[in-house]
């Protein structure tokens, strides 16, 4: 967001749910401008918004230290005040309602009936399906609200004021489950806000170029790109802004990277107009890195490190630092919001490391992040506007620490271990339980890849034997009474391997036309073998919307065929398996 922009028509205040970003997205799907802020952002900072929704959020109104808000919102003029459940309860707490702690809680299907005709649910008639995800409920609403809308187990499932704006929802129409979700926020938005259609990612192109201008002024930009859409699209909008000569990008090869990676980011930089780019060919470095490592969070950390390292050395290199330039980003909205009650405490896994050069490049302002108002869908819109390829656009995310977090380690030999229901392979895999991470081993069951009822067989075993944090299936290759862990590290050959393998399942995919229907399709190479077959592949397609959460996606037959078929003809595969882990349990990357 820049200063010359006017403010948004509503604010989303976040609460600490992880809805807040899909309601502010919802909004903006509607045509209206919105931002989030954190719960408690002050009435006074809020001035001229024309609509504010308070999230939902985990917390009690009742526990101390959960979220608040400035009691003087629900009185701003011209703003009418939407509260969704947490914001609901806040709301009917504050002015005098009643909120009952829950014992069970109602989390799911539930079926609305309405029981007063009110703009706010206009075109829902009867009954309706929404999604409920609650345990404290408001049992009386306070005084001059209505209730509108019940449930079977909740007497006030929306509620309103008699007089004023001020509306509350217990249920969460962002959520797809909720039948006329999109129609509430839009009688929300156009019958009660009076709002205007105002946003429009495309058609804010020009808007972006211009701040780029006056963000620059005479000095160029430099970028770290990663081949990802984000710092792909964010470089564009700079190339557009200030012409190929004042704008210089660098790609790190890892030597970490999928086939043809490098040489497909080259060729997409190229296209898009790009002079000034330089390809750091790292390779080696990362390599002696991880020589010898075999811990996941030690991987990453060394992987991490050699990044610094690299970066620090590259602008050092060149006149980076001296005030002729400035750093271009891809930083997208999520990533920049201070929030209420998001923040994790537990690390699941380690992403970023800060280069010292860059910190004090954003300590000291000079730094542009075009992206900064713009969600991952609107990212894809301006992208698809500046003419990047769609096929780029839509490329499945991949993790900086590239493939080698996807190249399993071991130190030493073990044998598998037969259990009741299948067999525990001895190596282990990162999980996240609870919101804290675990690293345990991998249970191999029996069974037909292509039946249905695997997924749930696999989600009741995780949560059976306590040992284990994943499930998979064999798909075709070695016996497993056969199978044994063998050693291995992240080496040359077996980088190799695992980037033919990954090579075989992208080609396969994309002609099966399976890649588009799902968010990522990890390969994973584990150290363990059978015979002269020292490795094997686990597939661990999956469908996500952010990657929090994702579901393990079954693999149509013939493809699975094809795919075994390929794989064991490659030199080093003694079998292959399917991953049936859903996230939580099992993270979408084993490491
Ligand atoms: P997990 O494995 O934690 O992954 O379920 C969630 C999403 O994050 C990606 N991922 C990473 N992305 N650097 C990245 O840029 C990383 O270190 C990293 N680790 C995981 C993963 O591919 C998935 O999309």
């Amino acid at each position: 967001m820049t200063e010359e922009q006017k403010a948004p028509q509503i604010t989303v205040l976040d609460a600490g749910g992880q809805y807040c970003h899909l309601i502010a997205r919802k909004i903006r799907e509607l045509g209206v401008s919105a931002e989030v802020r954190p719960s408690d952002t002050p009435a006074a900072e809020l001035a001229g918004r024309k609509g504010i929704v308070i999230s939902g959020g985990p917390a009690s109104v009742y526990e101390a230290g959960s979220p608040r808000i400035d009691p003087r919102i629900l009185h701003l003029p011209g703003a009418a005040v939407l509260g969704i459940c947490y914001g609901l309860q806040i709301m009917a707490h504050e002015l005098g309602g009643e909120v009952i702690r829950g014992e069970k809680g109602e989390y799911g299907m539930a079926v609305l009936r309405t029981v007063r005709s009110h703009p706010l649910l206009s075109g829902l008639n009867g009954e309706t399906r929404v999604w409920m995800s609650h345990r404290d409920r408001v049992e009386a609403p306070p005084p001059d609200f209505i209730s509108i809308a019940v449930t079977k187990e909740c007497p006030v499932a929306a509620m309103a004021h008699t007089s004023l704006p001020l509306f509350g929802l217990q249920f969460h129409p962002e959520v797809v489950h909720t039948e006329h979700g999109k129609e509430i926020y839009s009688n929300f938005l156009f019958r009660i806000c009076g709002c205007e259609r105002d946003w429009d990612p495309r058609g804010r192109v020009p808007q972006i170029e211009a701040d780029i201008r006056r963000i620059a002024g005479d000095r160029n930009v430099f970028f770290f790109v990663s081949g990802g859409v984000d710092s792909t699209v964010a470089f564009t909008l700079c190339l557009r802004a200030l012409g190929p000569e004042r704008v210089y990008g660098v790609y790190v090869d890892t030597g970490l990277m999928r086939e043809g990676e490098t040489e497909f980011v080259e060729n997409v930089f190229a296209k898009l107009g790009a002079t000034q780019f330089h390809v750091e060919d790292a390779g080696a470095r990362f390599l002696g890195a991880l020589e010898g490592v075999t811990e996941p969070e030690e991987k990453r950390k060394r992987i991490g490190e050699e990044f610094v390292a690299v970066q620090e050395r590259i602008l050092g290199s060149g006149d980076f630092l001296s005030g002729r330039w400035i750093l271009g980003q891809g930083t997208i909205y999520p990533d920049t919001i201070e929030s209420g009650g998001t923040a994790k405490a537990d690390v699941i896994k380690t992403h970023h490391n800060r280069v010292a050069g860059i910190q004090m490049l954003i300590d000291a302002g000079r730094i542009v992040e075009p992206l900064s108002s713009f969600y991952k869908d609107e990212v894809r819109q301006a992208g698809d506007e500046l003419g990047i390829p769609r096929e780029f656009l839509d490329r499945h995310p991949f993790p900086g620490p590239g493939l080698a977090i996807r190249c399993l380690c071991s130190e030493s030999e073990a044998p598998v271990d037969r259990v009741k229901d299948g067999w525990i392979l001895p190596i282990r895999s990162v999980g996240v339980q609870g919101d804290s991470r675990s690293y345990r081993q991998v249970l191999l069951i029996d069974g037909a890849p292509g039946d249905p009822g695997l997924h749930e067989r696999a989600t009741t075993l995780v949560n059976r034997e306590v040992r284990v944090n994943r499930v998979i299936v064999r798909a075709s290759g070695a016996a497993p009474e056969t199978l044994r862990r063998t050693r291995g590290t992240v080496t040359k050959d077996r980088l190799a391997r695992l980037r033919a393998a990954d090579a075989v399942v992208r080609q396969l995919a994309a002609e099966h036309d399976f890649d588009h229907g799902i968010w990522q399709f990890p390969v994973i190479l584990i150290p363990i073998g059978a015979a002269d077959r020292p490795d094997s592949i686990v597939l661990r397609p999956v469908h996500s919307v952010d990657g929090m959460t994702a579901e393990s996606v079954s693999i149509p037959a013939p493809l699975m065929t094809a795919f075994c078929q390929r794989l064991l003809a490659l030199p080093g595969i003694a079998a292959v398996f399917h991953d049936l882990t859903h996230k939580p349990p099992g993270t979408i990357e084993w490491e």
